[in-house]
């Protein structure tokens, strides 16, 4: 086993690695401060090809591999978690599914703009209620003949204020249970399509998360993704995908604090050195760069299985439940290393420890990832 990157990723892990340094540390606190979205920043992004980074170019996509995908992942989270879950839903939710499930027609008309990063794209499955209990779906779609009446509202949707095309899940047949769910591709401004106020998050601050309103929206027949009732298999192939994107945000926030932990720890001098000398900081450095290292290994791992084509299920939910209780943890110690200094704006840990906790409640909080990771190991 080989665990060297190959020259064309340390280029784009590099690539990566300097923007977030030049185009998003310079007003992350602001954004943060101020709930902004990183309008100009994701536009750079797409011209980068960090919106489409799997997607065949002939869809407007990078054509890279998804080991790129987590090293880009992870360079943008060490310094914006925010601009990181922009990036990780149009790559992993919406584009990835896009381009595995829907015909040629609707790859052109909404992949080819979403790959290319002329616009964003979001996907919304959540509902006030239905998180994590995905098949409950009220949100509804009765089948009209050439079209579907779309009623219901979805919670908590990323990129909800300033995506253009939406993937919605939708009850369509209740008694088909799972079966009766579908999937749209809806568009921004289509009548009785509302969008809800902006959330005010404890963290991911600069992403743009609102509640959407659907009353009698009209969507074409030829907006359905796949065969009626494949919705909610869609819905779950695609977030083993998606786990994998959040799985990276988790281990960029994580080795983001990391990295300025132990600069901190080499610079602040206590009880006559720098406190790096003190094993009660020392071993707490031991401690993330392994969790860390571990937590890099599994989403390489899960990325690795998704390009030979496997079953990522497993592999994605494990990496995403691992990834995020390192960023957890590894936040929570880079700000106590800090001490004071960890409490404020400033020294921007406090913020990392606020953005990681997302990653253990989106895309299936770390309950879900048990479940899947569980379901898949018993039938082995
Ligand atoms: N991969 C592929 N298929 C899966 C699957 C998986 N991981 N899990 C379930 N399925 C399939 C099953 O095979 C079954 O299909 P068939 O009937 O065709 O065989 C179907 O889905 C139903 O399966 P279950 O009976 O197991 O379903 P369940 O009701 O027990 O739920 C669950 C399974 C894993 C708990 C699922 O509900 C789930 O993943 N919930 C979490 C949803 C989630 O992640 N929400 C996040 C929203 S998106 C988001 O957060 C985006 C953002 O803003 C960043």
């Amino acid at each position: 086993m080989n665990f060297n990157l190959s020259e064309e990723h340390v280029m784009i892990q590099q690539a990566a690695r300097d923007f977030a340094q030049n185009e998003l540390l310079p007003e992350v606190i602001e954004r943060d401060t101020h709930q902004t979205f990183p309008a100009a920043q994701v536009k750079k992004m797409g011209e980068m090809g960090f919106l489409g980074m799997m997607v065949d170019p002939k869809y407007g996509g990078a054509g890279m591999d998804s080991i790129s995908y987590v090293l880009a992942m992870e360079e943008i989270a060490k310094v914006d978690a925010s601009a990181a879950v922009v990036m990780s839903v149009n790559n992993s939710l919406v584009c990835a599914g896009l381009e595995k499930y829907c015909n040629e027609d609707q790859k052109m008309k909404y992949l080819v703009p979403l790959a290319s990063g002329e616009v964003i794209g979001a996907f919304a499955l959540s509902e006030p209620e239905a998180g994590s209990d995905a098949t409950s779906q009220k949100t509804t779609a009765v089948d009209m003949g050439d079209h579907y009446l779309l009623n219901g509202t979805k919670n908590w949707i990323t990129n909800g204020g300033t995506a253009s095309y939406y993937i919605v899940i939708a009850q369509t047949d209740p008694e088909k249970k799972h079966k009766g769910i579908n999937a749209f591709i809806v568009e921004r401004g289509w009548e009785g399509f509302e969008i809800g106020p902006k959330e005010d998050k404890l963290g991911i601050r600069g992403s743009d998360t609102h509640s959407l309103l659907f009353t009698d929206v009209k969507v074409p027949k030829e907006n359905r993704i796949g065969d009626d009732g494949f919705g909610f298999n869609f819905a779950m192939g695609v977030l083993n995908g998606g786990r994998i994107g959040i799985a990276s945000q988790a281990l960029g926030i994580a080795s983001g604090a990391y990295e300025l932990a132990l600069k901190y720890a080499k610079e602040r001098k206590a009880f006559g050195t720098e406190i790096i000398n003190h094993q009660a900081i020392a071993f707490k450095l031991a401690d993330m760069a392994t969790q860390i290292t571990a937590a890099r290994m599994l989403c390489l791992k899960a990325a690795s299985e998704k390009d030979q084509g496997k079953d990522i299920s497993e592999s994605g939910a494990m990496a995403k439940l691992y990834s995020s209780q390192v960023a957890m943890d590894t936040t929570i110690e880079a700000v106590q290393i800090h001490g004071g200094y960890g409490y404020v704006k400033e020294y921007h840990v406090e913020r990392m420890m606020r953005d990681a906790k997302i990653t253990q409640i989106y895309e299936g909080t770390s309950e879900i990832q048990k479940i899947v990771i569980s379901r898949s190991i018993a039938k082995k």
